[in-house]
């Protein structure tokens, strides 16, 4: 079976009720479940965390052995040389996803540290971005 490791940093285990007109009123949680329903074959690891060394601990553990890795770290994208030398450490592909489109709002959120060791980004398309990037990276595992 498949294994693929999702990981939400801060401030998304508030979806739902966070700014609900740019990130929408569901929670992840329950969006997970509508995720897994429709990839019955895949393991899909979930992880969230607010603390970056968490994300990264979390990426050291499983980043050897999953299929893939879809990761939308939050503010941590735009700050985060730590989390970009992690994903460049281990062996498995990753997708950046992110829920609103960055490029439409405040310039700090234009860049990104993580792009650059992607195989792609998904930005704007709301949840429907971690199902796209689940999607690729299993085509391509
Ligand atoms: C986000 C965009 C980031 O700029 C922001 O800090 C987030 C969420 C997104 O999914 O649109 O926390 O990654």
């Amino acid at each position: 079976m498949k294994q693929l490791l999702i990981i939400n940093g801060p401030n998304l285990n508030l979806l739902g009720k966070r700014e609900p007109t740019i990130y929408g009123n569901r929670s992840f949680v329950g969006y997970l479940e509508t995720l897994e329903a429709q990839f019955p074959d895949v393991q899909l690891r979930y992880f969230q965390s607010n603390h970056e060394g968490e994300l990264i601990d979390k990426i050291h553990e499983l980043g050897f052995d999953v299929d893939g890795i879809v990761i939308n770290a939050g503010a941590y994208t735009h700050t985060s040389i730590a989390i970009a030398d992690a994903l460049s450490a281990v062996t498995a592909p990753a997708v950046e996803v992110h829920i609103s489109n960055v490029h439409a709002r405040e310039s700090f959120r234009h860049h990104s540290y993580l792009s650059a060791k992607c195989k792609g980004v998904v930005v704007g398309l709301g949840l429907l971005g971690y199902e796209m990037a689940v999607r690729y990276l299993l085509n391509d595992a």
